[in-house]
């Protein structure tokens, strides 16, 4: 069903937005710390008209879902919530946003940690910009969804996922200071290619572990005395700190160092090495990482060809990034794939993506 089909007229306007994938700086955003995603190929679009009636009409293609405002103070749940997310934060900074009908598409795997809520909610303000003409950068755009997804998912995130849908590409990594929103688009490490697999296993108690773990750092930062761990360079100062405190600082600290040095030009295989650092720190200091995942990772990470492996997003469940050799992607994803059903799981190749690929 299309959106002339959905809402019997056809759309004023439509925006896209991708979805991304953490290479590394996991779990530093919110620590005002440092990070290196790139977009993803699968993206999600948003088609907007105004509404005949005074109610906002949502409707998911994927979901064959619609959904229909109809007390602007009960925020909906699931897709539904982030568009709406989307309107009220537009509308609390002063704009006057009219009664939409809005159609989402996305190719965006959900759950897998690769942002499929900030693709949607950078596409809906983009496609809410572009039909109202309204004087917001890609910077602002960022922002606004972050509070949308903050105040109206209920997921206290960071600032990465949305600054990487809105300003990232596929080419390039984007380092993020997410202090000061100081970026520089930098080029792959050479001759490497990205490979993301989905572990095949769901985020669980994906927001209340995220939500704890940003409460942890925030206790830590206090008892050392800083505005946020981002504000720690010296590992050693973390060993003040009580368990488990003392290890989630050493990781973001640890992790925040890891950026930098790539910051300061690394080869492949230093930046495989880093990764492999990263993805160590998050299961065994941060926690955040599953049985599933591990057996991925390290699956990953002993197949020639691959510089290096980590679980990416927030963990819990989703998917691994690998940086490996140009070319060898998906000759390392059938291998690493088969041994990984062996081990009793049924994982599957996202980036590059199949789909994608056979569509164009
Ligand atoms: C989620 C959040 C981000 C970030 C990552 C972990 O994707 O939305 O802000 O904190 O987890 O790095």
């Amino acid at each position: 069903m299309d959106f002339q089909q959905i809402f019997g007229k056809p759309p004023e306007t439509q925006a896209s937005a991708p979805g991304r994938v953490n290479l590394l700086g996991e779990h530093t955003d919110y620590n005002d710390g440092f990070v290196l995603p790139t977009a993803i190929p699968q993206s999600t679009k948003v088609q907007l008209g105004l509404s005949s009636d005074s109610q906002h009409h949502f409707y998911s293609e994927n979901l064959n879902e619609q959904v229909s405002i109809l007390d602007i103070n009960h925020t909906p749940s699931g897709f539904a919530s982030y568009i709406f997310g989307c309107i009220q934060v537009l509308q609390t900074a002063g704009y006057t946003i009219p009664s939409l009908c809005v159609y989402v598409k996305s190719s965006v795997p959900m759950g897998s940690g690769l942002s499929s809520s900030a693709a949607l909610e950078v596409a809906t303000l983009r496609a809410v910009r572009q039909l109202l003409n309204l004087p917001i950068d890609d910077v602002e755009i960022a922002q606004f969804a972050q509070q949308a997804e903050i105040h109206y998912a209920g997921v206290q995130c960071g600032i990465m996922d949305q600054m990487a849908s809105s300003l990232a590409d596929t080419e390039h990594i984007l380092f993020l200071d997410t202090r000061t929103l100081e970026r520089r688009v930098m080029p792959l490490p050479e001759k490497a290619e990205i490979l993301v697999i989905d572990s095949g296993v769901p985020r669980t108690l994906a927001s209340s572990g995220y939500n704890q773990r940003r409460a942890e750092c925030e206790d830590a930062a206090r008892s050392l005395g800083v505005k946020a761990l981002r504000d720690i360079t010296d590992v050693e100062v973390t060993e003040k700190l009580p368990e488990p405190l003392h290890r989630r600082a050493r990781h973001v600290v640890t992790e925040n160092n890891r950026v930098l040095e790539v910051l300061q030009g690394v080869s492949s295989v230093r930046f495989g090495e880093l990764m492999n650092a990263s993805h160590a720190s998050l299961r065994d200091d941060y926690e955040v990482s599953v049985p599933a995942l591990d057996i991925l990772v390290e699956l990953l990470q002993k197949t020639p060809g691959v510089f290096g492996a980590r679980l990416t997003g927030a963990g819990f469940g989703g998917a691994s990034v690998a940086l490996v050799a140009v070319g060898e992607a998906r000759s390392i994803a059938t291998h690493v794939l088969e041994q990984y059903k062996q081990a009793g799981y049924n994982g599957q190749i996202l980036v590059p993506s199949l789909e994608l690929s056979d569509a164009a």
